[in-house]
């Protein structure tokens, strides 16, 4: 806006007093110059007041400027000259876009307006992408035509704390438009997570929104390579912002992984999601998050399940035990053989004295994915283990068998007492 008043002011000054630069307007009424520069000034802010009408399309806001106007069919005809000049075209007048007419009487219909003549990168841009089927005209993102304003203008429909509302009017779940397609909901998940959070309660312009992830008029399904919202090209979408996380995130085994083109690691929104992005430290992550790690790491959660920090965190939720992430990190994660991993046995007293301020070198002999199956990793566990399963089957075998031949005897004295009895009566 400000940038908007004084672009037009310059001009108008400029007009009024050729010999006025912009740099004059800003200097102190000593100078010699002050008194012409004033009026110019007040002169400018007058004219501001009252919007200044392209000579032309004052000609058309005579009819058209008339409120309620409307064609033969009852549609509205009437454009807000006020709006219309303080907008981005409202000095071109409007037979640029309009190009049929030439002047009064115009014909009663008139080609479509074409935008894509000026505007011929987003135009191809658009038509390339997941909108070209119609379905999204320029009017579905910019709104009214007469009423197009920079996009840094919080009024225009795509300056970024408008963005979600714009591209929500369809992604929404529930518009004719999103059932007729099957778009899901992503504006209230979106509106919900804590970008959305810092952008529409803490008004922070550098949030992420919609255009921030996809763009505005390339958008391209994230099954296309090309797509920003491609998995392997998300660090890079997230690290626009997140440079430094990204910068971990590349030097751990996933991000290597990644690079070197193995689509089983996770990318950012594997972990975080795409739209429901939540406060990493908020407990309802901490909760919900071991199975994130989990999914992929089957074997260690159900090791890490069996421990005292799971059970803990099961519990009543306890929020401050440790989650895998507490021992590996979370983006700079790297196999226990890395000498600069957190889980190398040189890192493990300071990975474990984060929270347990007396670890030393025998508190960390224990092992957080103790499995009593793994000799190697377990030797103690696995011996008992062993000697455990051992004793178990021995004694069952004892009694299988004491019982089965306790059975055999019982019944031959059964049988030898009865044909003794009978014996006995025949005498
Ligand atoms: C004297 C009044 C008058 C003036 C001046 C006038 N128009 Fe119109 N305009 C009309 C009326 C009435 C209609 C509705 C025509 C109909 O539906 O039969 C109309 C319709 C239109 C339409 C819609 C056409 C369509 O296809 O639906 C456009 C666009 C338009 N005018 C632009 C302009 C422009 C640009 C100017 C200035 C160069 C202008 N008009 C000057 C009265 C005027
Ligand atoms: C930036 C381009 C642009 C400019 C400049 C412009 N229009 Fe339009 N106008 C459009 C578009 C787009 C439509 C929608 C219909 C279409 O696509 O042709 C439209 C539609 C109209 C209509 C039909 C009613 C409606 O809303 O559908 C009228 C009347 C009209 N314009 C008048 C004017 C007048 C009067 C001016 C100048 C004060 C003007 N326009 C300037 C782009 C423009
Ligand atoms: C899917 C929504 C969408 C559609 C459809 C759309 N735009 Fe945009 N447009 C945007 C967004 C979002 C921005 C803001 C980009 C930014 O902040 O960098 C924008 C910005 C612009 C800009 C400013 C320069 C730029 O590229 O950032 C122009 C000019 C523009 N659009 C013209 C058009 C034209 C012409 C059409 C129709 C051919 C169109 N747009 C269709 C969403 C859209
Ligand atoms: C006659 C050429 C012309 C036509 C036709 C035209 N525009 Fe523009 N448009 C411009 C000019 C010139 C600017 C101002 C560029 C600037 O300030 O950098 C502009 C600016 C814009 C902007 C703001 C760019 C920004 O920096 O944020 C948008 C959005 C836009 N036009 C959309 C449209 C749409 C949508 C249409 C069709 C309804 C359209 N334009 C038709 C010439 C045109
Ligand atoms: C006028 C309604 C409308 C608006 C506004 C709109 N979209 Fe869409 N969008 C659609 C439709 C309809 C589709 C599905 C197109 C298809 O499947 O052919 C779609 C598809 C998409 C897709 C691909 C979905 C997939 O499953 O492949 C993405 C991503 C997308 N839109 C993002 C956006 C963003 C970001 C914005 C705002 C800058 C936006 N859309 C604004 C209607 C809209
Ligand atoms: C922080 C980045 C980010 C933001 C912000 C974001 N998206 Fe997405 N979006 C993605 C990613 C990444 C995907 C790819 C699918 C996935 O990973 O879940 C996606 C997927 C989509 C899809 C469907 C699937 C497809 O094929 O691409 C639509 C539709 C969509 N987003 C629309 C929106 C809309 C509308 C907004 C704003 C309200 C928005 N997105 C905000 C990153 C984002
Ligand atoms: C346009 C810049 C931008 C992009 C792109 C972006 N973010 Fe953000 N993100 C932010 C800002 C700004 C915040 C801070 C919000 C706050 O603290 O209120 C944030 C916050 C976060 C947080 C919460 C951090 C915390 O400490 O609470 C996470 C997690 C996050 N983003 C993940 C992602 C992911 C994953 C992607 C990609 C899919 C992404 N972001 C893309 C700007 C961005
Ligand atoms: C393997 C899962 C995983 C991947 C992949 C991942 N993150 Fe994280 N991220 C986490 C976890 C877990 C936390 C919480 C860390 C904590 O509480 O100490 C976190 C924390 C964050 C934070 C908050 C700041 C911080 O360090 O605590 C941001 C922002 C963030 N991640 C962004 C990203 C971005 C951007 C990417 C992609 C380049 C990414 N994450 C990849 C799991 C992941
Ligand atoms: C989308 C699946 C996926 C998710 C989610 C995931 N990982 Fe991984 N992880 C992998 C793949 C693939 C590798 C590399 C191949 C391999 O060595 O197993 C890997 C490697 C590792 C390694 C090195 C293991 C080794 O043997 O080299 C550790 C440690 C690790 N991940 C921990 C985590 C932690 C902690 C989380 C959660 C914060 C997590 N992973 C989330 C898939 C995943
Ligand atoms: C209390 C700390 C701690 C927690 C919590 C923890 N780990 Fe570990 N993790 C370790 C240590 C120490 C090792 C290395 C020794 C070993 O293999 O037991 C390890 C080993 C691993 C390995 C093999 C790494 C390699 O290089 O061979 C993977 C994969 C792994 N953990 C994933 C997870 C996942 C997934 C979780 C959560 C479900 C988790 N860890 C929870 C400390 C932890
Ligand atoms: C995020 C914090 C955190 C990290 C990191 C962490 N623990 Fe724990 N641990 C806890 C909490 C909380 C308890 C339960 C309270 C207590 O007893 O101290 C616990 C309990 C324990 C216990 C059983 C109770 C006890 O104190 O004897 C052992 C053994 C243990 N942790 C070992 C480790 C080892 C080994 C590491 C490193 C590989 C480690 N922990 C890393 C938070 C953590």
């Amino acid at each position: 806006m400000a940038s908007l008043v004084r672009r037009s002011l310059r001009g108008r000054v400029n007009k009024a007093l050729p010999q006025a630069t912009p740099g004059q307007c800003l200097q102190g009424p000593a100078k010699p110059s002050a008194s012409t520069v004033i009026l110019a000034v007040i002169f400018a802010v007058l004219v501001l007041a009252a919007p200044a009408v392209h000579p032309q399309s004052a000609a058309c806001l005579e009819c058209h400027g008339a409120p309620g106007m409307t064609d033969a069919s009852g549609h509205s005809i009437t454009v807000d000259g006020n709006t219309f000049s303080a907008s981005v075209h409202g000095g071109l007048g409007c037979t640029v876009c309009h190009t049929d007419i030439k002047g009064y009487p115009h014909p009663a219909h008139v080609a479509p307006v074409q935008c894509s003549t000026c505007h011929a990168d987003q135009a191809s841009a658009l038509s390339g992408s997941v909108h070209a089927d119609g379905v999204s005209q320029c009017s579905n993102c910019h709104g009214d035509p007469h009423s197009i304003f920079p996009k840094d203008d919080p009024r225009s429909d795509v300056y970024p704390l408008n963005i979600p509302r714009t591209c929500g009017a369809c992604h929404d779940g529930h518009s004719a438009l999103a059932k007729k397609y099957g778009l899901s909901n992503v504006y209230s998940e979106y509106m919900d997570s804590i970008h959305g959070f810092a952008l529409s309660k803490e008004g922070l312009l550098v949030a992420a929104n919609c255009q921030a992830c996809h763009g505005s008029h390339h958008i391209l399904s994230h099954n296309n390579p090309q797509s920003p919202t491609y998995k392997t090209n998300i660090p890079a979408t997230c690290g626009k912002c997140h440079a430094a996380i990204e910068a971990k995130y590349e030097a751990g085994i996933h991000g290597k992984q990644i690079l070197a083109g193995n689509l089983k690691a996770p990318v950012c929104t594997d972990c975080h999601t795409a739209h429901s992005i939540l406060q990493p430290t908020a407990a309802a992550f901490r909760m919900q998050s071991t199975p994130i790690c989990g999914d992929c790491h089957k074997a260690q959660l159900g090791t890490y399940r069996d421990t005292f920090h799971s059970q803990l965190g099961l519990l009543g939720g306890y929020v401050q035990t440790a989650r895998c992430w507490d021992c590996h990190r979370a983006h700079e994660i790297l196999p226990a053989s890395d000498p600069l991993s957190a889980i190398n046995k040189a890192n493990l007293v300071k990975t474990c004295g984060r929270c347990h301020a007396g670890a030393n070198a025998s508190f960390v002999e224990y092992q957080p994915h103790a499995d009593p199956r793994n000799r190697k990793l377990s030797p103690g566990l696995y011996f008992v283990r062993l000697f455990m399963n051992l004793l178990l089957i021995s004694v069952l075998t004892f009694f299988v068998i004491h019982t089965l031949m306790w059975t055999i005897r019982s019944r031959y004295i059964q049988i030898k007492n009865s044909k003794a009895g009978e014996g006995e009566k025949h005498a």
